[in-house]
């Protein structure tokens, strides 16, 4: 089985052909970094617009990289929410009109669903397991029962992890986009130097909270004269805020494994953790620590396959279409779809 996965609902125009053997034949993404970076963050009516401008050749590319035909292929899956309603529409458009003509079938994925199962693409792991989903919109954790089964253990109760670090580096003057700028800056930085707090640590549950860290990011930046840091203090203060983010992170989760091996009596269950923060090195390695002390294994995809990328679009409606689940044509295109719906 071989589908062409199509995603545009954020600020990647991408699109890829993915095999069932797992193998990825192509796998093209076109970042929208310089329409936006003049705004410091997305503008929603830019990124559809250039969604529509771009979308026809990123897909060419993916099937010439492939060595596909269109005629070739078993089916067409692409992102149908949650997102920029502008951008999803000129995908999910795309998708049925190229359903339409050649007769294949159209599958509609939840993008969630796509970062969730992007581990099954490169890893061999078996359901269920548990899923910190760290991304731009979100940050939950999840068991993953099958394909289309999640069940919600915890979620954020303000801001989305991602946000707060996009916010964060906006506010230290690090560049946009803001994730990968304030890692590099942590690098080097000293973590200890500013005294941050750590939202929910050590209390019951698997929710998540980011507003008062960012606050305290912000009153820490307006004790500074003209609220100029030096590039030395921004990257401590990127350090100090990502080291707190690292042990809310691994405090929760650890929460999340004593619920999920109470549920399933599973002695070494597998963490997953996906979605763009999880391109992270600094958060993968705390992550990875909390699972060597637990013994169980943690798995993160490639940085690559983190962030945005049709691949684990493709593959998400490979899941779906192996257990008959193609979407009809006049599925409409929808900005919020939350996977516990799915
Ligand atoms: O999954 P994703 O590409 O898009 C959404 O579905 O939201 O995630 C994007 C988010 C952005 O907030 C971006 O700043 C963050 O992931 N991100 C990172 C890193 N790379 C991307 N955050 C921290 N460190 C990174 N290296
Ligand atoms: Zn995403």
């Amino acid at each position: 089985m071989i589908i062409l996965g199509i995603e545009t609902s954020c600020d990647e125009t991408a699109a890829a052909v993915v095999g069932d053997d797992r193998c990825i034949h192509s796998n093209v993404i076109l970042t929208q970094l310089n329409e936006h970076r003049p705004y410091g963050g997305v503008v929603p009516e830019i990124a559809a617009r250039a969604h529509l401008d771009y979308l026809d050749n990123v897909i060419r590319k993916a099937l010439a990289t492939s060595g596909k035909e269109l005629e070739s292929l078993d089916g067409i899956a692409v992102t149908g929410g949650p997102g920029l309603i502008g951008g999803v529409t000129v995908g999910v458009m795309t998708a049925k009109a190229i359903s339409a003509v050649h007769n294949l079938p159209f599958i509609a994925v939840n993008h969630l669903e796509g970062h969730a199962l992007t581990a099954r693409l490169t890893n061999d792991i078996h359901f269920p397991y548990l899923l910190l989903l760290v991304s731009g919109g979100h940050c939950q954790l999840l068991i993953v029962e099958d394909v289309g089964k999640y069940i919600l253990l915890g979620t954020t109760i303000d801001d989305a992890i991602g946000e707060a670090f996009d916010k964060t580096a906006k506010l230290l003057g690090l560049g946009y986009p803001g994730g990968p700028a304030l890692e590099a800056a942590a690098r080097r930085g000293d973590p200890n130097r500013f005294k941050l707090p750590r939202p929910l640590f050590a209390r019951p549950g698997c929710d998540f909270s980011f507003s008062g860290l960012k606050t305290a990011v912000r009153n820490t930046v307006h004790k500074f004269p003209d609220q100029r840091l030096s590039t030395i203090e921004a990257a401590d203060l990127a350090a100090s805020f990502q080291s707190a983010v690292g042990d809310v992170l691994t405090d929760r989760c650890n929460n999340a494994l004593d619920a999920f091996i109470k549920i399933y009596s599973i002695d070494r269950p597998q963490l997953v953790v996906a979605g763009g923060v999880a391109a992270n090195f600094y958060i993968r390695s705390c992550l990875e620590k909390l699972c060597y002390q637990r013994e169980v294994q943690m798995i993160a995809p490639p940085p690559k396959l983190c962030t945005d990328n049709a691949a684990m679009i493709a593959w998400a409606g490979l899941e779906n279409l192996r257990r008959g689940g193609s979407s009809n044509l006049n599925f409409a295109p929808r900005p919020r779809w939350p996977l516990d719906e799915l």
